[in-house]
């Protein structure tokens, strides 16, 4: 390269910088010209070649031209950092808007303080259980539908994913004397195809309170009056509960328990379907083969038991007529119930 090149070079590497119009270009000019491998360094290196009488004269241009594209370059660096500073401060935050808990979570803890009052603790349990616990405790004999092996899904001979939260009733129980007075709300499994209300994993809150006789008898009317409590809380004034007679293994005598329609107050409508009730949960007085199990005397003690489904309670408190808008975690869906 002679005098006269080195003066294009210089001109062209002036210009590039002067119009590079984002920090990254800047970046890449100054790589491309002063870079460890940039063409001014090259230059510097290869000065051996030029002939000795040349070398003074182009070594103090190429020096002066380094300096100049230096300097150009850190003004320009400055210019875009400044720049970015800028956009960050005076662009408007954009707005995501407010998070809010899912319903089923809304459920439970609403539950949990509900009950909570009136000195309930949560309990906890596993979601992979045994028989003994799901099943045998429970008073379910083998012949039972549940635990048929179409109808559950197992993991060898003695561990499935529990059917209901009825089995930390039994956990429970085999940890502590009474009194026990718990709420155990969690995860639950089935068979199930899903469709607008059914689906095989779902979750249900247990109740349990046993107390020690003859002192504490616990009847089937404090059950009701505790529900009755539980359905004005969750679901506003005027709620009454009604008892219907069932069966389930674990408790003697069972009901299924309905709250009048919040809706309507009970005269007819969409979502009681015209009956001014809606079943909410199984429950009953704890069966005395259940304490048996557990190791208490049933002659000592007295409870009842009960079980809500979560989804129902929150389809029914929100409006929601399909069970699996609740797992889509759809936001056009769940900001709704703000
Ligand atoms: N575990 C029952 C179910 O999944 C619900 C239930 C009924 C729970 C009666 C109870 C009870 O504690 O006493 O269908």
């Amino acid at each position: 390269m002679d005098l006269l090149e080195l003066e294009t070079a210089r001109k062209i590497s002036l210009d590039e910088i002067a119009s590079a119009s984002d920090g990254a270009k800047v970046e890449a000019l100054r790589i491309k010209y002063v870079g460890r491998n940039g063409s001014i360094p090259m230059l510097i290196k290869a000065m051996k070649d030029v002939p000795k009488e040349e070398r003074p004269l182009f070594g103090k241009a190429v020096q002066a031209w380094k300096a100049e594209v230096e300097a150009l370059l850190q003004s320009k660096q400055a210019v875009s950092s400044e720049k970015k500073i800028e956009c960050d401060l005076s662009q408007p935050g954009r707005w995501f808007g407010f998070g809010l808990k899912h319903p089923l979570t809304r459920v439970i803890e609403e539950t949990a303080a509900i009950f909570g009052k009136l000195g309930f603790t949560v309990a906890d349990g596993p979601e992979l259980e045994n028989k003994f616990n799901n099943f045998t405790a429970l008073n379910t004999p083998s012949h039972h539908p549940s635990m048929d092996k179409s109808d559950t899904f197992w993991f060898g001979e003695d561990c499935l994913l529990r059917t209901q939260t009825s089995p930390v009733q039994i956990r429970a129980m085999m940890a502590n004397k009474p009194p026990v007075r718990v709420i155990c709300p969690g995860r639950t499994y089935r068979r199930d195809t899903t469709d607008a209300t059914h689906s095989a994993n779902f979750h249900q809150i247990e109740g349990l309170y046993v107390d020690t006789l003859p002192e504490k008898p616990v009847s089937l009317a404090d059950l009701k009056s505790v529900l009755a409590y539980f359905a004005r809380e969750m679901m506003g004034d005027g709620v009454t509960v009604r008892f219907r007679p069932h069966f389930f293994p674990f408790t003697e005598p069972s009901v299924e328990v309905d709250f009048s329609c919040h809706v309507c107050k009970g005269r007819g409508c969409g979502v009681c379907k015209q009956s001014g009730w809606i079943e909410v949960a199984g429950a009953g007085m704890v069966d005395p083969r259940v304490f048996e199990h557990v190791g208490y005397d049933p002659a000592k003690v007295s409870g009842y038991a009960f079980g809500f489904g979560v989804e129902r309670i929150a389809m029914i408190k929100y409006g929601i007529p399909d069970i699996r808008w609740l797992y889509e975690n759809d936001v056009r869906f769940l900001s709704q119930l703000a």
